[in-house]
């Protein structure tokens, strides 16, 4: 059967670059991990808690025995993604090569959870769109910008808003809200704790775990 992860011809690939089949299968990766791997993409506003919840879930995931990785935008942000800023252009970029990660860990058999703020929907469909069907879970961590805001842990709303820094998203650049995420936690009124288990259990619900 023809997997996301075999061969899949790519116009901009020179020819003299050959797509290998490994000898085990994605199958074979997700059997031994006895879970079904998937893409947790987490979305929201910095500081609507995304990194915050993405780590409760995977910790509940270890003491449930299952195999996670998260990846978190201000980590990323220091290594694979550190030539890129936060215009359009290089949010998009950062989306993209995510994308193309997360399907990597998918393929490994891994259940993924990117906490990247990925503002555009565009961009979310796209790395959707890599992975097979019922692999990618939208998860919305619905947060007011209003809180974010009064809570501000980096103190970067308020450098946005005295105009220190440029295409802050939700100041001055915008947010594109999921229309209809598989996951929508919102999080007013609910400890990190609660908000988590929302994810875990839809998780148990929808067999993945
Ligand atoms: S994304 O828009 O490209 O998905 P990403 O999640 O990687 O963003 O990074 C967001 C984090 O970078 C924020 O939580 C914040 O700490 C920091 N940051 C620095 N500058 C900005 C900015 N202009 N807009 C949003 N976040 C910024």
């Amino acid at each position: 059967m023809n997997s996301p992860y075999e061969h899949k011809a790519n116009d901009s690939v020179s020819e003299d670059v050959v797509w290998h089949n490994a000898t085990v299968s994605h199958q074979d990766r997700s059997d031994l991990k006895a879970q079904k791997p998937v893409v947790l993409w987490f979305t929201g506003l910095s500081g609507s808690g995304k990194s915050t919840v993405a780590n409760a879930v995977e910790s509940q995931l270890l003491s449930l025995g299952k195999h996670s990785y998260l990846l978190d935008g201000d980590n990323i942000r220091h290594g694979l993604n550190k030539d890129l800023g936060f215009s359009d252009h290089d949010r998009v970029e950062n989306i993209r090569r995510i994308g193309e990660v997360a399907k990597l860990f998918v393929d490994s058999g891994t259940i993924v959870l990117t906490a990247f703020i990925s503002p555009f929907i565009a961009d979310r469909e796209q790395a959707r769109a890599l992975v097979e069907k019922g692999q990618f879970l939208e998860v919305f961590i619905d947060t007011p910008l209003e809180v974010c805001e009064q809570r501000d842990p980096k103190g970067l709303y308020k450098k946005a808003r005295a105009g220190e820094i440029k295409n802050f998203t939700g100041i001055d650049s915008s947010y594109e809200a999921p229309l209809s995420p598989e996951i929508h936690v919102e999080t007013a009124g609910k400890s990190v704790e609660e908000c988590a288990g929302l994810v875990v259990s839809q998780l148990k619900e929808h067999g993945y775990i």
